[in-house]
């Protein structure tokens, strides 16, 4: 049940929170251009992981969609670091003659402008769209456009919504946690996959929380070193995959 799995409230779960702390990262970029921000996960190497994980799967031909044209979807994408160093891997290590789209939204405008900054003097050659869009509102202008992305991408993104236990009205009373899943399918075609790196749920809670809100079911996960304390087997990330069925 995923009334049992929850977290404290925290700062982390809130737009102010994020507002600010991207303010503070955009004056950082501005007096120096190498710095672009916090990396999440850096410690796991969870942004190399994921970006190999599709890489891999893309030159085995795994995914189970094969359109010309693969359209990412970084979900919370703060500075866009992961769009970025996606773009420059793909670039290095997949010779397919598919074009990528890469679109990275998020709730902060201060994040959106970061991104757009940072893609606008690093990157000037490569198409990158960064838009505002709230992941919990039913009609969020970017989710009810209806376009829809092969690859969707969340690097804890969940995980910051799962911060905020605040019942949301229009989704009767549910919390972010439980309302998350079903707004992403909306952004996914029948064959598109979301993959998902969390620090804050195990591998099951986080299937639960996934599979229990929406129709989307396990299709794939990334391996990280693990632990063992107290008989119990850890690690201190993890990554699943998942396509509607
Ligand atoms: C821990 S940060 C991760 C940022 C980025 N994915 C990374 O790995 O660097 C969480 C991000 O989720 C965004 N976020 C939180 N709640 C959101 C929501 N309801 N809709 C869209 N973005 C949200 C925050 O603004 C923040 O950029």
């Amino acid at each position: 049940m995923t009334e049992e799995i929850r977290l404290n409230s925290s700062k982390l779960g809130t737009k102010e929170y994020w507002n600010q702390f991207y303010q503070v990262e955009k004056k950082n970029f501005e007096t120096n251009e190498d710095d672009t921000g916090e990396c999440w996960f850096d410690d796991s190497d969870a942004e190399s992981k994921m970006i190999s994980f599709i890489i891999d799967k893309l030159n085995d031909q795994e995914f189970p969609f094969h359109d010309e044209q693969i359209k990412f979807l970084d979900l919370g994408t703060g500075n866009g670091h992961l769009l970025f160093q996606l773009n420059e891997d793909l670039e290095e290590e997949y010779d397919g003659s598919e074009k990528f789209i890469f679109t990275g939204i998020d709730y902060s405008p201060d994040s959106v402008e970061f991104a757009a900054n940072i893609a606008k003097r690093k990157y000037e050659d490569i198409e990158f769209k960064f838009e505002q869009s709230d992941l919990l509102k039913s009609n969020d202008p970017f989710i009810i456009k209806g376009i829809k992305y092969n690859i969707l991408l969340d690097k804890g993104t969940l995980d910051a919504i799962a911060l905020n236990q605040d019942p949301i009205e229009e989704f009767n009373g549910k919390i972010g946690m439980e309302v998350y899943a079903s707004q992403i399918e909306r952004l996914m075609n029948k064959d598109s996959v979301l993959l998902i790196t969390s620090c804050n749920f195990t591998e099951s809670e986080l299937i639960t929380i996934i599979e229990n809100n929406s129709n989307l079911k396990v299709w794939d996960k990334i391996n990280y070193p693990s632990f063992e304390f107290g008989g119990i087997k850890g690690s201190t990330v993890c990554s699943i995959a998942f396509t509607i069925q």
